[in-house]
């Protein structure tokens, strides 16, 4: 597996590898990486030639008080586990690289990334679709896999995808959970073991709304009602929103049209930000 720390090098080796024919995909991360970012490369591998995993925290996408600086940074440790799940090239570009000084370009997505986190991160979506847009430019894949865990990240990127005519097909992997129903997260080491206890109630309560909905409830006051009341149960958990809405627009809807209604919940577990989701 092959390193690659120039945007200039990335480019030249997609062109080479397009020029010979293959498929690319594309695994777009942070690092850090845990099962669930394995999962989504090996997703990739199933449907690619070459699979090229990124690694960039990016700034843009954190507001000045949220955790930039203390987002773990641990390149050869995750190196490690692109090469174990069957990715063949890590791009791991420097700040200089992606945001060369003077950088002032933007992209904007208007519509979907403006509720749920758009409320209290209003400058997030701006800061993932132009890292992500950059991504598609330098790495020029044909598919792109992205985590359905981050529900909302995944329908502002298929909207830019879908407005700005990028040639990417959008993949969308599993959420992957611990086996006691907690979301995988970069973010959950940040949590105590008393945290980590308490924040099982977000997992439970989306089970109970799979539940409801299993059992023929359909409407939205009724699962967020009892979601919400689940949440409220544990002392640590502070609600930012719990709503039901359409998994490609993300506006509000008052009843489930299966498999078009997302349930998401972003909550404060003390300092640390969680969110998670279920599709209904
Ligand atoms: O989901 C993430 O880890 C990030 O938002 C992404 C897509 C890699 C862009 O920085």
């Amino acid at each position: 597996m092959q390193i690659i720390r120039s945007v200039q090098e990335m480019q030249a080796l997609a062109y080479e590898l397009r020029s010979k024919g293959q498929i690319i995909g594309l695994v777009p991360t942070m690092g850090a990486l845990h099962e669930g970012h394995l999962s989504l490369i090996r997703l990739a591998a199933e449907r690619a030639d070459a699979v090229v995993v990124t690694i960039f925290v990016n700034p843009t996408q954190f507001a000045p008080n949220e955790d930039f600086n203390k987002y773990p940074r641990e390149l050869e440790a995750d190196v490690a586990k692109c090469a174990g799940a069957g990715a063949d090239y890590v791009f791991a570009p420097t700040h200089e690289e992606i945001y060369p000084k003077g950088y002032s370009t933007y992209i904007t997505e208007e519509h979907v990334a403006k509720p749920l986190e758009g409320v209290s991160r209003p400058t997030h979506f701006r800061g993932v679709t132009t890292v992500v847009a950059k991504l598609f430019n330098i790495c020029r894949p044909d598919i792109a896999v992205f985590g359905q865990k981050d529900a909302q990240q995944v329908a502002v990127i298929q909207k830019m995808v879908a407005d700005l005519n990028f040639p990417v097909d959008i993949v969308v992997g599993p959420t992957l959970r611990e086996a006691d129903g907690l979301a995988m997260s970069s973010r959950n080491r940040y949590l105590t073991p008393t945290q980590r206890q308490e924040a099982l109630a977000i997992s439970q309560a989306l089970f109970k709304a799979r539940d409801m909905v299993a059992a023929g409830e359909r409407r939205k006051d009724r699962l967020v009602a009892e979601a919400t009341h689940i949440l409220s149960q544990q002392r640590r958990i502070r609600v930012i929103y719990v709503a039901l809405v359409d998994r490609r627009t993300m506006e509000p809807v008052r009843e489930v049209e299966p498999g078009n209604a997302v349930l998401a919940i972003a909550v404060w577990m003390e300092e640390t930000r969680l969110i998670d989701n279920i599709v209904l």
